[in-house]
């Protein structure tokens, strides 16, 4: 380099021009690593979708009626509005998703509020997680607010007292001389930490867990990881999302036009053949719903997917158990021409009328990045379909159904089983939030 100042201050020309030459290269291929260096981090980076209540549906509205509001506003007043028939009670029994594993580090509290309860969800120092009601027995405090933890314990914020996870107990009070009360105790909750989500056990009639989530061995060892994400709200009764698996006749009418017209339903009428052509690409499904008669809390969707062009030729298929666990778990299992891979979808209602769906894929190494972002992006499109017709559908309790449908009938017959005596029911004025 100094060589090269000196030739040029000198009035070097040559050296001048080789210099530069040598610059611009230097240059161009920094911008060329660079660049290789951020598309690949993109392209690996496991995708992370997010959808607000108001996100999904409602593009006709906004188009027509919005009278200058916010997607936001829209939205609540389409809520308020929604006629939302006669529904079961709005918590089932089973288990719930509270977070995923990742949100909670050792020695972490969270408030997270579901099913009509609050809950303080912890990580002790060991990495055990616990779920205790939020209210402190004292005075009142939030055990998931401003909190710490010390060892297997949470220590309430306001006077210090603090609770152990394992079973709700008091085991400190830092200014009392006297004996703990037995009595000073909140209520712990069944807890499990499974697949890289963290479940509550919830039942109306406080029965101790009847079954549990199956612990999945490739990604107990980590031969699949984390392939990415999607977290939806949706505006709907807890029975009408799984309902779906069982609702054989909805597929090929709303999950029919391609994934390249995207969520948007007047965009995906496009790609309807009302014109004697047949469109381009379509997706073809069958579907076969059954409740299984050893395990009565699963039911099994097997779904066989065909990408056709032309409403003939088939392009890509996809093979796809979606064994529902519960009211609040799906496992899907998809059978690709690139490999296996599982997803996970669960729902947990933190309103009657909301709830909380997120699905989360594992994949083995070689299919996470572009292929697993295709399948999370691919499976978000379609149930974005749905949640679009969700969040603005009535509850029909006596469906007009046909022949076709009895699995609808089966599937809410099965359903059946996750309500008890004490479920809650749902109340108007107590149930509906105004806005979120
Ligand atoms: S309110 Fe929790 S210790 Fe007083
Ligand atoms: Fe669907």
């Amino acid at each position: 380099m100094l060589f090269y100042l000196q030739e040029i201050l000198l009035g070097d020309m040559d050296v001048f021009f080789v210099f530069k030459s040598e610059i611009v290269g230097l240059l161009v291929s920094s911008a060329a690593i660079l660049l290789s260096v951020t598309a690949c981090y993109f392209l690996l980076k496991p995708l992370n979708r997010i959808r607000d209540l108001c996100d999904v549906g409602y593009e006709e509205q906004l188009r027509l009626d919005n009278y200058g509001q916010t997607r936001r506003q829209l939205a609540n007043e389409m809520r308020r509005r929604k006629k939302i028939g006669e529904i079961p009670p709005v918590y089932p029994n089973g288990w719930f998703v509270l977070c995923e594993s990742d949100d909670l580090k050792n020695r972490q509290v969270r408030s997270v509020d579901a099913l009509g309860e609050h809950f303080a969800v912890f990580r002790s120092a060991e990495g055990v997680a616990y779920v205790l009601d939020a209210y402190c027995p004292h005075l009142g405090a939030h055990l998931g607010v401003g909190s710490r933890v010390v060892g297997d314990c949470v220590e309430c914020p306001f006077h210090g007292w603090q609770f152990r996870g394992a079973d709700g107990q008091c085991t400190s009070i830092p200014y009392t001389s006297g004996k703990i009360p037995k009595s000073a105790r909140v209520k712990s909750w069944p807890c499990d930490e499974v697949n890289g989500f963290i479940f509550v056990w919830y039942h109306a009639e406080q029965e101790n867990p009847s079954w549990k989530v199956p612990r999945i061995p490739e990604i107990v060892t980590r031969k699949w990881i984390y392939g990415g994400r999607s977290e939806y709200k949706v505006n709907a009764h807890i029975q009408e999302i799984p309902e779906n698996g069982s609702d054989v006749a909805h597929l090929d009418c709303l999950h029919g036009p391609s994934l390249l017209y995207g969520s948007d339903l007047n965009a995906a009428q496009g790609g309807k053949s009302d014109n004697g052509w047949a469109p381009f690409l379509q997706h073809h499904w069958k579907v076969k719903w059954e409740a299984n008669s050893e395990e009565k809390h699963v039911a099994i969707s097997s779904l066989h997917h065909e990408l056709r062009l032309f409403g003939r030729l088939p392009f890509i298929s996809v093979d796809v158990e979606a064994k529902q666990m519960g009211p609040g778990l799906v496992c899907l299992s998809f059978n690709t021409s690139f490999g296996r891979c599982l997803l996970f979808e669960t729902v947990t209602p933190i309103e009657p009328m909301i709830q909380r769906v997120l699905h989360r894929l594992y994949a083995p190494v070689f299919m996470v990045g572009p292929i697993a972002k295709f399948f999370v992006w691919g499976e978000a499109v379609m149930f974005e379909r749905d949640v679009a017709v969700w969040n603005s559908k009535t509850f029909t309790s006596k469906p007009m159904l046909v022949a076709e449908d009895r699995a609808i009938n089966l599937y809410r017959r099965w359903f059946q089983q996750f309500y008890s005596e004490n479920s809650p029911r749902f109340t108007f004025k107590e149930n509906v939030s105004s806005s979120w």
